[in-house]
Protein backbone atom coordinates (compact mmCIF):
# COMPACT_ATOMS: atom_id res chain seq x y z
CA UNK A 1 0.00 0.00 0.00
CA UNK A 2 2.61 2.44 1.03
CA UNK A 3 4.39 1.73 -2.23
CA UNK A 4 1.55 2.32 -4.49
CA UNK A 5 1.16 5.77 -2.22
CA UNK A 6 4.84 6.45 -2.99
CA UNK A 7 4.70 5.80 -6.71
CA UNK A 8 1.31 7.74 -7.17
CA UNK A 9 3.08 10.83 -5.40
CA UNK A 10 6.43 10.27 -7.51
CA UNK A 11 6.86 13.10 -10.47
CA UNK A 12 5.52 11.51 -13.81
CA UNK A 13 8.97 10.04 -15.54
CA UNK A 14 10.28 10.80 -19.03
CA UNK A 15 13.58 10.84 -20.92
CA UNK A 16 15.63 11.36 -23.89
CA UNK A 17 17.51 7.90 -25.15
CA UNK A 18 20.50 8.64 -27.36
CA UNK A 19 24.32 7.93 -28.05
CA UNK A 20 26.02 10.38 -26.72
CA UNK A 21 23.42 11.94 -24.91
CA UNK A 22 25.44 13.76 -21.81
CA UNK A 23 25.31 16.75 -23.57
CA UNK A 24 21.45 16.53 -24.28
CA UNK A 25 19.37 19.60 -23.83
CA UNK A 26 16.07 18.10 -23.76
CA UNK A 27 16.01 17.74 -19.79
CA UNK A 28 16.95 21.72 -19.13
CA UNK A 29 13.64 22.17 -22.28
CA UNK A 30 11.46 19.79 -21.01
CA UNK A 31 11.76 21.05 -17.30
CA UNK A 32 11.53 24.81 -18.85
CA UNK A 33 8.12 23.84 -20.08
CA UNK A 34 6.94 21.86 -17.54
CA UNK A 35 7.68 24.83 -15.01
CA UNK A 36 5.52 26.64 -16.90
CA UNK A 37 2.52 25.08 -17.54
CA UNK A 38 2.49 23.85 -13.31
CA UNK A 39 3.15 20.66 -13.92
CA UNK A 40 5.40 17.54 -12.07
CA UNK A 41 7.76 15.85 -14.10
CA UNK A 42 11.41 14.31 -13.95
CA UNK A 43 13.05 14.19 -17.44
CA UNK A 44 16.11 12.11 -17.68
CA UNK A 45 18.99 11.45 -20.27
CA UNK A 46 19.46 7.75 -20.57
CA UNK A 47 22.83 6.52 -22.80
CA UNK A 48 21.85 3.06 -24.62
CA UNK A 49 23.92 1.18 -25.78
CA UNK A 50 24.21 0.03 -29.46
CA UNK A 51 21.73 -3.02 -29.87
CA UNK A 52 20.37 -2.22 -26.39
CA UNK A 53 17.44 0.07 -27.41
CA UNK A 54 14.48 -2.54 -27.19
CA UNK A 55 15.31 -3.27 -24.00
CA UNK A 56 16.42 0.22 -22.66
CA UNK A 57 12.52 0.97 -23.53
CA UNK A 58 10.78 -2.30 -21.54
CA UNK A 59 13.13 -1.22 -18.64
CA UNK A 60 11.72 2.26 -18.54
CA UNK A 61 8.36 1.36 -18.72
CA UNK A 62 8.89 -0.57 -16.56
CA UNK A 63 10.00 1.42 -14.10
CA UNK A 64 6.98 4.15 -14.57
CA UNK A 65 8.25 5.52 -18.17
CA UNK A 66 5.83 7.33 -19.62
CA UNK A 67 7.09 8.65 -22.99
CA UNK A 68 10.58 8.82 -24.76
CA UNK A 69 12.20 11.35 -26.42
CA UNK A 70 14.31 9.55 -29.25
CA UNK A 71 17.56 10.78 -30.85
CA UNK A 72 21.01 9.65 -32.61
CA UNK A 73 21.46 6.54 -33.61
CA UNK A 74 18.09 5.05 -32.76
CA UNK A 75 15.07 7.01 -34.70
CA UNK A 76 14.51 4.29 -37.26
CA UNK A 77 14.79 1.31 -34.73
CA UNK A 78 11.92 3.01 -32.48
CA UNK A 79 10.24 3.58 -35.42
CA UNK A 80 9.69 -0.12 -35.84
CA UNK A 81 9.38 -0.74 -32.05
CA UNK A 82 6.25 1.83 -32.33
CA UNK A 83 3.13 -0.49 -32.51
CA UNK A 84 1.19 2.53 -33.80
CA UNK A 85 2.54 5.39 -36.28
CA UNK A 86 1.80 8.74 -37.37
CA UNK A 87 1.22 9.42 -40.83
CA UNK A 88 4.65 11.62 -40.83
CA UNK A 89 6.68 9.30 -38.76
CA UNK A 90 5.77 7.15 -41.30
CA UNK A 91 7.21 8.99 -44.02
CA UNK A 92 9.80 9.70 -41.89
CA UNK A 93 10.93 6.45 -41.26
CA UNK A 94 11.63 7.51 -38.20
CA UNK A 95 10.32 8.49 -34.30
CA UNK A 96 11.64 10.62 -31.76
CA UNK A 97 8.89 10.76 -29.78
CA UNK A 98 7.32 7.54 -27.96
CA UNK A 99 4.10 7.20 -25.76
CA UNK A 100 2.25 4.66 -24.03
CA UNK A 101 -1.07 4.75 -24.96
CA UNK A 102 -4.07 3.13 -22.84
CA UNK A 103 -3.74 -0.22 -23.43
CA UNK A 104 0.10 0.11 -23.37
CA UNK A 105 0.03 0.61 -26.79
CA UNK A 106 3.39 1.70 -27.82
CA UNK A 107 2.49 5.15 -30.30
CA UNK A 108 5.32 6.82 -32.16
CA UNK A 109 5.66 10.08 -33.77
CA UNK A 110 8.02 12.19 -35.22
CA UNK A 111 7.55 16.08 -34.70
CA UNK A 112 11.83 16.55 -36.17
CA UNK A 113 9.94 18.41 -39.23
CA UNK A 114 6.98 20.33 -37.63
CA UNK A 115 10.13 21.94 -35.27
CA UNK A 116 12.17 22.79 -38.38
CA UNK A 117 8.80 24.63 -40.19
CA UNK A 118 7.60 26.20 -37.19
CA UNK A 119 10.99 28.06 -36.19
CA UNK A 120 11.53 28.74 -39.78
CA UNK A 121 7.61 30.31 -40.10
CA UNK A 122 6.65 31.31 -37.24
CA UNK A 123 9.64 31.95 -35.15
CA UNK A 124 11.84 33.52 -38.17
CA UNK A 125 8.92 34.99 -39.86
CA UNK A 126 10.25 33.34 -43.34
CA UNK A 127 7.21 32.21 -45.50
CA UNK A 128 8.32 28.74 -47.46
CA UNK A 129 5.34 28.94 -49.54
CA UNK A 130 6.30 29.36 -53.04
CA UNK A 131 10.18 29.52 -51.79
CA UNK A 132 12.77 27.63 -53.93
CA UNK A 133 14.78 25.73 -50.85
CA UNK A 134 17.80 23.81 -50.95
CA UNK A 135 18.00 20.84 -48.35
CA UNK A 136 21.80 20.00 -48.42
CA UNK A 137 22.23 16.15 -47.33
CA UNK A 138 20.11 13.24 -47.51
CA UNK A 139 20.41 11.14 -44.27
CA UNK A 140 18.63 10.43 -41.22
CA UNK A 141 18.49 14.19 -40.94
CA UNK A 142 17.22 15.23 -44.16
CA UNK A 143 14.36 12.62 -44.24
CA UNK A 144 12.92 12.98 -41.17
CA UNK A 145 11.86 16.43 -41.90
CA UNK A 146 10.83 16.49 -45.81
CA UNK A 147 7.22 15.55 -44.96
CA UNK A 148 6.40 18.77 -43.50
CA UNK A 149 8.30 21.15 -45.35
CA UNK A 150 6.59 19.89 -48.51
CA UNK A 151 3.58 20.37 -46.99
CA UNK A 152 4.44 23.99 -46.38
CA UNK A 153 4.14 24.52 -49.82
CA UNK A 154 7.16 25.25 -51.57
CA UNK A 155 7.73 26.47 -55.15
CA UNK A 156 10.70 23.92 -55.59
CA UNK A 157 12.80 21.62 -53.59
CA UNK A 158 16.38 20.73 -54.55
CA UNK A 159 18.06 17.67 -52.04
CA UNK A 160 22.10 18.23 -53.09
CA UNK A 161 24.38 15.70 -51.38
CA UNK A 162 28.10 14.72 -51.17
CA UNK A 163 26.80 10.78 -52.60
CA UNK A 164 24.66 11.89 -55.34
CA UNK A 165 23.15 8.24 -55.46
CA UNK A 166 21.53 9.23 -52.01
CA UNK A 167 19.75 12.67 -52.67
CA UNK A 168 18.24 10.88 -55.77
CA UNK A 169 16.79 7.94 -54.17
CA UNK A 170 15.35 10.51 -51.29
CA UNK A 171 14.28 12.94 -53.92
CA UNK A 172 12.67 10.02 -55.83
CA UNK A 173 10.70 8.97 -52.55
CA UNK A 174 9.07 12.26 -52.31
CA UNK A 175 8.97 13.10 -55.90
CA UNK A 176 4.80 12.93 -55.67
CA UNK A 177 4.42 15.45 -52.61
CA UNK A 178 5.66 18.77 -54.75
CA UNK A 179 8.33 19.87 -56.79
CA UNK A 180 11.61 17.83 -55.80
CA UNK A 181 15.24 17.23 -57.37
CA UNK A 182 18.05 15.43 -56.69
CA UNK A 183 21.64 16.26 -57.36
CA UNK A 184 25.04 16.72 -56.11
CA UNK A 185 26.79 19.66 -55.34
CA UNK A 186 28.46 20.25 -58.70
CA UNK A 187 24.85 20.99 -60.24
CA UNK A 188 24.19 23.87 -57.93
CA UNK A 189 26.24 25.77 -59.73
CA UNK A 190 24.42 28.96 -61.34
CA UNK A 191 21.43 28.27 -59.31
CA UNK A 192 20.32 30.47 -56.15
CA UNK A 193 17.86 29.93 -53.08
CA UNK A 194 15.64 31.75 -50.47
CA UNK A 195 16.42 29.31 -47.84
CA UNK A 196 19.54 26.83 -47.47
CA UNK A 197 19.09 24.16 -44.96
CA UNK A 198 21.99 22.20 -43.75
CA UNK A 199 20.91 18.79 -42.52
CA UNK A 200 24.73 17.29 -42.96
CA UNK A 201 26.68 15.75 -40.32
CA UNK A 202 29.49 18.40 -41.41
CA UNK A 203 28.50 21.09 -38.86
CA UNK A 204 29.19 18.55 -35.71
CA UNK A 205 33.27 17.91 -37.29
CA UNK A 206 33.49 21.70 -38.22
CA UNK A 207 33.21 21.11 -41.75
CA UNK A 208 31.77 22.59 -44.59
CA UNK A 209 29.72 20.89 -47.27
CA UNK A 210 31.75 21.61 -50.70
CA UNK A 211 28.93 23.80 -51.86
CA UNK A 212 29.35 26.20 -55.08
CA UNK A 213 29.84 30.43 -54.10
CA UNK A 214 26.91 32.27 -55.03
CA UNK A 215 23.97 30.14 -53.57
CA UNK A 216 22.05 32.73 -51.90
CA UNK A 217 19.43 35.47 -53.40
CA UNK A 218 19.56 38.31 -51.72
CA UNK A 219 17.13 37.94 -48.85
CA UNK A 220 17.92 34.01 -48.52
CA UNK A 221 17.80 32.10 -45.02
CA UNK A 222 20.68 29.81 -43.81
CA UNK A 223 19.53 27.49 -41.36
CA UNK A 224 21.90 24.69 -40.04
CA UNK A 225 19.86 22.03 -38.19
CA UNK A 226 22.76 21.72 -36.01
CA UNK A 227 24.35 23.80 -33.34
CA UNK A 228 26.90 24.22 -30.97
CA UNK A 229 28.13 27.11 -28.74
CA UNK A 230 28.96 29.49 -31.20
CA UNK A 231 28.40 29.65 -35.33
CA UNK A 232 29.03 26.47 -36.87
CA UNK A 233 31.02 26.34 -39.66
CA UNK A 234 28.46 25.88 -42.11
CA UNK A 235 26.68 29.31 -40.76
CA UNK A 236 30.24 31.21 -41.23
CA UNK A 237 30.62 30.18 -44.91
CA UNK A 238 26.70 31.13 -45.09
CA UNK A 239 27.35 34.55 -43.76
CA UNK A 240 30.84 34.55 -45.69
CA UNK A 241 28.59 34.01 -48.89
CA UNK A 242 26.16 36.75 -48.25
CA UNK A 243 23.45 34.81 -46.41
CA UNK A 244 20.92 38.10 -45.22
CA UNK A 245 20.44 35.51 -42.22
CA UNK A 246 22.16 33.26 -40.52
CA UNK A 247 20.73 31.01 -38.05
CA UNK A 248 21.08 27.53 -36.30
CA UNK A 249 19.17 24.76 -34.70
CA UNK A 250 18.27 26.07 -31.31
CA UNK A 251 15.29 26.97 -32.39
CA UNK A 252 14.52 23.36 -33.93
CA UNK A 253 15.08 21.86 -31.48
CA UNK A 254 13.13 23.41 -28.79
CA UNK A 255 10.16 23.35 -31.15
CA UNK A 256 10.37 19.89 -31.73
CA UNK A 257 10.16 19.46 -27.92
CA UNK A 258 7.26 21.54 -27.27
CA UNK A 259 5.16 19.45 -29.95
CA UNK A 260 6.48 16.16 -28.03
CA UNK A 261 5.46 17.87 -25.17
CA UNK A 262 1.97 18.58 -26.29
CA UNK A 263 1.81 14.87 -27.37
CA UNK A 264 2.56 13.94 -23.85
CA UNK A 265 0.86 16.43 -21.98
CA UNK A 266 -1.96 17.73 -23.93
CA UNK A 267 -0.66 21.51 -23.43
CA UNK A 268 1.18 23.37 -25.81
CA UNK A 269 3.67 25.24 -23.91
CA UNK A 270 5.36 29.09 -25.25
CA UNK A 271 8.93 28.03 -26.69
CA UNK A 272 10.32 31.87 -26.94
CA UNK A 273 11.96 32.23 -23.45
CA UNK A 274 13.44 28.96 -23.42
CA UNK A 275 15.02 29.31 -26.54
CA UNK A 276 16.21 32.64 -25.31
CA UNK A 277 17.53 31.13 -22.50
CA UNK A 278 19.29 28.19 -24.21
CA UNK A 279 20.97 30.83 -26.39
CA UNK A 280 21.95 32.87 -23.49
CA UNK A 281 23.57 29.64 -22.06
CA UNK A 282 25.16 28.18 -25.38
CA UNK A 283 26.46 31.78 -26.12
CA UNK A 284 27.98 31.87 -22.43
P1 LIG B 1 22.06 11.65 -40.23
O1 LIG B 1 21.11 10.61 -39.76
O2 LIG B 1 22.62 12.52 -39.13
O3 LIG B 1 21.56 12.46 -41.36
P2 LIG B 1 23.71 10.04 -42.00
O4 LIG B 1 22.58 9.22 -42.49
O5 LIG B 1 25.03 9.41 -41.74
O6 LIG B 1 23.36 10.81 -40.65
O7 LIG B 1 23.92 11.24 -43.04
C1 LIG B 1 24.87 12.22 -42.87
C2 LIG B 1 24.71 13.24 -43.97
O8 LIG B 1 25.73 14.22 -43.82
C3 LIG B 1 24.87 12.66 -45.35
O9 LIG B 1 24.09 13.42 -46.25
C4 LIG B 1 26.37 12.87 -45.60
O10 LIG B 1 26.73 12.85 -46.95
P3 LIG B 1 27.04 11.44 -47.68
O11 LIG B 1 25.71 10.81 -47.93
O12 LIG B 1 27.76 11.82 -48.91
O13 LIG B 1 27.90 10.67 -46.70
C5 LIG B 1 26.52 14.24 -45.02
N1 LIG B 1 27.89 14.64 -44.67
C6 LIG B 1 28.61 14.29 -43.60
N2 LIG B 1 29.81 14.90 -43.60
C7 LIG B 1 29.83 15.70 -44.70
C8 LIG B 1 30.79 16.61 -45.26
N3 LIG B 1 31.95 16.83 -44.68
N4 LIG B 1 30.45 17.25 -46.39
C9 LIG B 1 29.26 17.04 -46.99
N5 LIG B 1 28.32 16.19 -46.51
C10 LIG B 1 28.60 15.54 -45.39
Amino acid sequence: MSDLFDFAARPALYAVMGNPIAHSKSPRIHTMFAEQCGLSIEYRAIQVDPGGFAQAVSNFRAAGGRGLNVTVPFKIEACKLAERRSRRAEIAGAVNTLKWEDGERLFGDNTDGQGLVSDITRNLGQALAGCRVLMVGAGGAARGVLGPLLEAGLGQLVIANRTVDRAMDLAMRFAGRGDVGGCGFEALAGRQFDVVINATAASLRGEVPALPAQLFTSAALAYDMAYGDGPTAFMSWAREQGAARVVDGIGMLVEQAAESFCIWHGVRPATAAVIAALRGGSRG
